[in-house]
């Protein structure tokens, strides 16, 4: 029998599964949004190389990361392109010994590198793993309406919870802890990726201000559904702003929580 293609290992058909998905949701325009997805050693064993391609320096310290094998989106690439040349659009990195770099083995065939929000992926994978070791999945996308909200809504996490929570019955089952905010801040570097990762402890979905979401998960499924909760009920704020003439009241979500065993942030 012949061996698999690493383009064919379960998690890499499921990042382009997913990259296609949220480029039909329209949440990732040109080369907006990107994902990184750890692959457990069971699954890359018998096919990854044990020499580097090419070593990418990461400008930070990701010592808890140390032999960690992830897939992830490109800098730069397009998530439409994603499945007609995952090869090119994608690449698989471990990090390195030293803590402080990416070695490429698979991917990124035309020179290209990881993501320019590497570090934020990377701090948040650290953050989530600190309090779930079984999270595997960081995603960042431009989700519109979700993007959208950030610019009328008061500049603070609770009043966007609560907006969100009651724009649909399920929010505060799928997300009880309530999502986190940051003010705009210069993407792509070091410092929105740590302030992102001190909310990523508390939280699964990061609102970065007129810019887009960041959710973690164990699975894809689990990020992906997050964003279409958020997505959706940003969705239906505006649909709804000007016509409203009942909403759910904290009465109404303290019951919800109650009937589903929720433990929600206590701000209702
Ligand atoms: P990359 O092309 O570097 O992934 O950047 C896209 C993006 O959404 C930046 O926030
Ligand atoms: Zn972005």
């Amino acid at each position: 029998m012949s061996k698999m293609k690493i383009v064919d290992l379960p998690t890499v058909r499921e990042v382009i599964r997913c990259a296609s998905n949220m480029y039909r949701m329209g949440w990732d325009e040109r080369n907006g949004g990107n994902i990184s997805v750890i692959i457990d050693p069971e699954e890359y064993r018998d096919y990854l190389p044990e020499e580097p391609h090419r070593v990418f320096q990461l400008g930070f310290d990701a010592t808890p990361l140390i032999g960690r094998v992830f897939v992830v989106t490109g800098t730069g690439k397009y998530f439409k392109n994603v499945d007609v040349a995952p090869e090119v659009n994608l690449g698989i990195v471990r990090i390195g010994k030293d803590g402080h770099s990416a070695e490429l083995l698979w991917g990124f065939e035309d020179g290209g590198r990881p993501t320019s929000e590497f570090p934020t992926h990377l701090m948040n994978h650290i953050a989530r793993l600190a309090v779930n070791p079984k999270n595997h999945v960081v995603m960042h996308c431009h989700a519109t309406h979700a993007l959208a909200l950030t610019y009328v809504l008061p500049e603070d996490e609770d009043e966007i919870t609560k907006t969100l929570w009651r724009m649909s019955t399920e929010c505060i089952v799928v997300f009880p802890e309530g999502v986190g905010y940051l003010p705009w801040m210069v993407c792509g570097g070091n410092e929105i990726g740590e302030a992102t990762a001190l909310k990523a402890h508390d939280y699964r979905v990061v609102f970065w201000g007129m810019h887009g979401v960041f959710a973690m998960g164990d699975d894809l499924d689990e990020a992906f559904g997050l964003v279409e909760t958020v997505e959706k009920a940003s969705q239906i704020y505006f649909l709804t702003q000007d016509h409203v003439r009942q909403s759910i009241t904290d009465e109404q979500l303290k019951k919800l929580a109650a009937a589903f065993k929720v433990d929600y942030k206590k701000i209702i």
